[in-house]
């Protein structure tokens, strides 16, 4: 049951009136639980301290500085140069929904490798961005060989080629070496969903390809 006890001045105006009465709820204080899933994880002490920090601005002089950290340490994790590596504030599911948003126009060819729960929804997203989605499919659990990649690549010439890293639905990791740098080479872009293998595993974004031409996103 609701309490408006103790509340005074313009809030308990508002409490009058209001169709939706403030519920009675205790002090946040979630159980300690041992996370074993893909995700969500346990996250580090470090990390619980850190978000009690105080808030501050976007525009902040500290907050430009502490933004240029958090890029260097992500160019660390995904072992690249690129100047443009940047943090989305938001679910892996933002990240892809902002490489699709920005990546994919009206009839642009995307390719997609589809091998587990993962592809498809990348499909999903660029085709409602009206992009002319190529799904290659292979049975979930295994994983593309980079000489079907290539073959695919070559065949269909898309603007964009996107391939999940680590497919959480069955831990199967799809090796990357060498496809940056082919989709470089036949004009596409790629895409690669590495939000369960950052971290996991190793990332070498300019080492496997064109730090340019690559879009990778975490969780
Ligand atoms: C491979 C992969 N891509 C994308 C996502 C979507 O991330 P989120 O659940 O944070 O939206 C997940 C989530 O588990 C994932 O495992």
């Amino acid at each position: 049951m609701g309490s408006t006890e103790g509340i005074t001045g313009p809030l308990a105006d508002y409490e009058c009136t209001a169709i939706a009465k403030a519920p009675a709820v205790t002090q946040l204080n979630p159980p300690h639980r041992l996370l074993c899933g893909p995700g969500p994880g346990n996250a580090h002490p470090r990390v619980h301290a850190a978000m009690s920090l105080p808030e501050i601005g976007h525009l902040d002089p500290a907050f430009i500085s502490m933004m240029e950290d958090i890029k260097s340490l992500l160019r660390y994790a995904w072992q690249t140069n690129n100047e443009f590596t940047i943090p989305v504030s938001g679910t892996g599911s933002a990240a892809m929904e902002a490489c699709m948003a920005n990546l994919v126009e009206a009839g642009d060819k995307v390719l997609i490798f589809s091998n587990g729960y993962f592809g498809p929804r990348l499909a999903d997203m660029a085709s409602r961005y009206g992009g002319e989605v190529i799904e290659e499919k292979a049975p979930w659990g295994t994983v593309f060989s980079f000489d079907a990649i290539k073959a695919s690549v070559e065949k269909h010439k898309p603007v964009l080629a996107c391939l999940v890293h680590a497919e959480t639905s069955t831990g199967a990791a799809q090796p990357l070496e060498g496809v940056g740098k082919l989709c470089h080479d036949n004009g596409a872009l790629l895409v690669a969903d590495t939000v369960t293998s950052i971290f996991g595993v190793p990332c070498h974004l300019d080492k496997w390809g064109s730090g340019r031409r690559v879009r990778w996103y975490p969780k």
